[in-house]
Order: structure tokens, then C-alpha cells, then sequence
């Protein structure tokens, strides 16, 4: 899983070549899925298609999304947006098709995820921003930059005209959910509905789940360090320097700046080195996908499948999002790239402002929270890439500053008669909680423990106390 998540993706050109014109017509049986190549037969509806966000014509974009109908009673279940981050991922390839979803690609055909978030909910899956996966914008210069702003403003269109398309999901409970880069896009999405709905309540929100998300960029980021060194990645020596010399928000400020210092080239360097390649940042115990490491070399090495977890997921989602077949099904389409990609990066055509994961969006949590709507931040303990550690300090001093006294003190929580992590509620409205063993990809990785979570999230209860 080594590109799918906070990979920091380097800035590109856009470029676009053809200029045909997709319009979605108002009624959803247009979108709905017959069937997709290899899939078992199911009882819930499935739908994907384009949903136009331009606001003229000459700068003509289309978000493409992956809509599952709750597996029964879907009239009486809440609607949920899940977004993957990146900046640059695909939250179709890597949240629906390998986290939550209920299919996993497996050689030819798709396998059933027994822990589908869609058991609970009708799970909503967008490719944002246009150029990721198969969303797309056609720009007449080739100069188009995407931030979290853009990104913003174009989600929340999307709804709104997804929505003209889906009516019976106008007034549903809905729910926002993702993680990573969704610590940006969830909560800046989350500000422009609250605003919207002040005027003419457009959206029934009900609640933010982020997981390992992004929500303070020097915080986040430097607790990185310590789960190194305090995880046996790096050796002691290499720690002082992690922290005194050149720490980790300083080199990746550097990075995006084109600027890195000698000083931080050097550190970086070192902690390279000890952390080594084959060791997956998203999840420290999980075995690597050797062809994924060695991607250049991927006749060499069959899949391991030596545990439960198949870790080499990423490509055989990447092969099947890539045959003919499977894009009709899907009635999607390549627009600007040559293929479909698990994260937009060099090859592609993403041009994210990257600077703007130095934007602090703990306190757009905190307004949220404020005006009423509950927050969950959840965080896989095995990932290096947004240490929990970071998440609950973040958490703890939110709540200080927003008054909330702690309503469930820090305990386990448990499923299936195992601890499945540890979780702390404050002001009953403010969560916290862990995914014991769980990746940056937590439902990926943990997704009996994952599915548990959703619920308890979607429900408004505390994680349960006993099995
Ligand atoms: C990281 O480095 C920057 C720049 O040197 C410094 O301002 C900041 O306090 C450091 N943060 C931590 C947590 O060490
Ligand atoms: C939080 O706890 C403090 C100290 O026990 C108390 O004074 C305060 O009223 C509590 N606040 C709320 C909102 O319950």
C-alpha cells in the first residue's frame, strides 16, 4: 500500500487533449451498474458515473463516483461520503475496492468484503479533485492548479447536483467520512455546507469520522520521530537528530519549496536508510507487496501470501480499474491520462498546490463541533505516516479549548472479545479512538475492528465497553 495514501506527490502539468462533453441527465437508472465484470450477485443497487461540476464551458470538469446501496433497507439507512486523500488518491480504487467497499478484486473476478461499511450505510465513494482516478477537467490552458479551496467548492457542487440525480437522499442523515488528506477536504467540506445550510438547510449533516487524517501539519508530522525510534526504525542517534537538527515539518516546508537544506538532505538521508524501503510507513508490522517495492522488477517475486491481509491488493485493483470491461460497466472513461491510477503523481496530470498541507484545519474541527455536529477522529496504531500519538494530542487540546469536560475516560474498547483499541469522548459530541493493529488504511487492515467503529460512529454511541 506504499503510494495510497499521504504519499507527497510532486506537482505536475495538466494537459488535455480531447474535448468531447459529458452531461449527467437528471434520472440515477442511467448510473446504475448491471453488473461489473467477475462480481458475485448481490442484493443491493450499485451505481457510478460523471456528475458535472463545471461552472462554464470553457472549463468543462466531471467528479466520477462509486455509489453502494446499503446491503438491506437502504430507505432507512444514512447516506456517507467517504473520501481517500493523497493529496492525489483515488477514493474509489483505494477506499471502496480495497477498505470499505463491498467488492475486492482478486485475479479476474471480485471478491465480497464480509465487513462492507454498506452493511451500515449507503456508502458514497468521489474521485476528488478532478484529476484523480477518473475525474477530469478540460482547461484551455494547460496551467490548471487544483488547491484545498478549488477542491472544496467542487465537492460541495457535487453533492449539491448528485443529489438532483439521487432525490431520495436529499434529506438523509448524512455522514462524512475519509482519512489521510480528508483531514483537509472533510472539514473544509463540512465549513462550506454548515455556511450553505444558514441560508436554506441543503444538507442533513450529521457527523465527521477522519481517520489518521491530516489536521495540524507541524504536530502531525513531527510525531512521526518518536514512532520511528520508539518502534526500533531508527536508532537513537538518528532520533536526536530527527528532532534537533532537522525534524520532519521542517524538511517536508523545504521539499515543497524546492529548497532542501543540506542539514535536512543529510537527516533525511540517515532515517531513510534505517527505516529502509521495505518497510511499509502505513503500517510498520505489515509485510510489504514485494512487486509494489520492486515495481520495476515484478516478475521476480510472487505474491506473499504468508497472512490474512493481502497486501498485494493495490496492484490487482490497479489492473482491474483497467480493462475495457470493467470501465464500461462502470461508465467511466479516461479523459487526459493513459490509464487509471491508484494515486495521481509524475505520470499523471495532478497539479495540487501542496503547500496549502501546511493549512491547519484542527480549528475548522472545532467550529464544526461548535455548531453542533459530532466529530470522531480514529486512528490505525500502526501507522507511521499520521502517528496516533499526533492525532490524540490534537484531539485533547481541542477539547481544552472548546470547554469540553472528558464524558468517557480513556479506556479499551472491544470487539469480538479482543480489545479492538482504546477510545476517550469529551463534552459527548468530541471522540477520539484507536484501531488496535490497524494501518493507515485501518478498514483495509482491521476491518471486523473497522466495521465495529462505523457503527458505534453512526449510531452516536461510545465504542463498547464489553463483548
Ligand atoms: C521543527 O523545526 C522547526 C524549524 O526548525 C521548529 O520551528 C519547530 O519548533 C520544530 N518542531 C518540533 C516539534 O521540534
Ligand atoms: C467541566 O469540569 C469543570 C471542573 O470539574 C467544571 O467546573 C465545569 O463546569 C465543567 N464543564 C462542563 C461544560 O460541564
Amino acid at each position: 500500500m506504499k503510494t495510497m495514501a499521504m504519499a507527497l506527490l510532486l506537482v505536475l502539468q495538466l494537459c488535455f487533449i480531447s474535448m468531447e462533453f459529458v452531461e449527467s441527465s437528471s434520472h440515477h437508472y442511467d448510473h446504475k451498474i448491471v453488473r461489473l465484470p467477475g462480481q458475485p450477485s448481490v442484493d443491493f443497487q450499485h451505481f457510478s458515473g460523471y456528475i458535472s461540476v463545471s461552472d462554464h464551458q470553457k472549463n468543462h470538469k466531471a467528479l466520477f463516483y462509486y455509489f453502494a446501496e446499503a446491503e438491506k433497507n437502504p430507505a432507512s439507512k444514512p447516506l456517507v461520503l467517504w473520501l481517500n486523500g493523497g493529496p492525489g488518491c483515488s477514493s474509489v480504487g483505494v477506499g471502496a475496492f480495497s477498505e470499505n467497499g463491498p467488492f475486492r478484486p482478486d485475479g479476474q473476478v471480485l471478491v465480497r468484503n464480509e465487513y462492507s461499511w454498506n452493511i451500515e450505510a449507503n456508502m458514497l465513494y468521489l474521485e476528488t479533485p478532478v484529476g484523480v482516478g477518473f475525474s477530469y477537467s478540460r482547461h484551455s490552458s494547460n496551467d490548471v492548479a487544483v488547491d484545498d479551496e478549488a477542491t472544496a467548492r467542487d465537492n460541495l457542487v457535487f453533492l449539491q447536483r448528485w443529489f438532483n440525480k439521487f432525490p431520495q437522499y436529499k434529506h438523509r442523515d448524512l455522514f462524512l467520512t475519509g482519512e489521510s488528506y480528508a483531514g483537509h477536504y472533510i472539514p473544509q467540506l463540512a465549513k462550506l455546507m454548515v455556511e450553505a445550510n444558514s441560508k436554506e438547510k441543503l444538507f442533513n449533516l450529521k457527523g465527521l469520522a477522519l481517520g489518521n487524517p491530516v489536521l495540524e501539519f507541524a504536530t502531525d508530522l513531527n510525531s512521526r520521530a518518536e514512532y520511528f525510534w520508539s518502534h526500533g526504525l531508527i536508532s537513537d542517534s538518528t532520533y536526536r537528530m530527527f528532532t534537533s537538527v532537522c525534524n520532519y515539518s521542517r524538511y517536508v516546508s523545504e521539499y515543497y519549496r524546492d529548497s532542501v537544506s543540506p542539514v535536512c538532505s543529510r537527516v533525511m538521508n540517515q532515517v531513510s536508510i534505517e527505516t529502509s524501503k521495505f518497510v511499509d510507513k502505513y503500517d510498520v508490522t505489515l509485510d510489504v507487496c514485494i512487486s509494489s517495492v520492486l515495481s520495476q522488477s515484478k516478475a521476480i517475486s510472487p505474491n506473499q501470501m504468508t497472512q490474512r491481509i493481502d497486501v498485494c491488493v493495490e496492484d490487482k485493483i490497479v489492473s482491474y480499474l483497467n480493462r475495457k470491461d470493467v470501465q464500461k460497466a462502470l461508465h467511466a472513461k479516461l479523459v487526459g491520462v493513459r490509464r487509471w491510477d491508484v494515486c495521481s503523481d509524475d505520470t499523471s496530470i495532478l497539479d495540487y498546490q501542496m503547500l496549502d498541507l501546511e493549512i491547519p484545519t484542527i480549528s475548522l474541527v472545532g467550529s464544526i463541533v461548535k455548531a453542533g455536529i459530532p466529530v470522531l477522529v480514529y486512528s490505525g496504531d500502526q501507522d507511521s505516516a499520521i502517528p496516533l500519538t499526533g492525532s490524540r494530542t490534537l484531539v485533547d487540546r481541542l477539547a481544552r479549548e472548546l470547554g469540553l469536560n472528558t464524558t468517557v475516560p480513556y479506556r479499551v474498547w472491544f470487539q469480538g472479545k479482543q480489545v479492538g483499541g482504546w477510545t476517550q469522548v469529551y463534552g459527548n459530541i468530541l471522540s477520539f479512538a484507536t484501531i488496535r493493529g490497524a494501518s493507515h488504511e485501518a478498514p483495509f487492515s482491521q476491518p471486523e475492528r473497522s466495521l465495529m467503529l462505523f457503527k458505534s460512529f453512526l449510531q452516536g454511541r461510545a465504542l463498547p465497553l464489553v463483548f
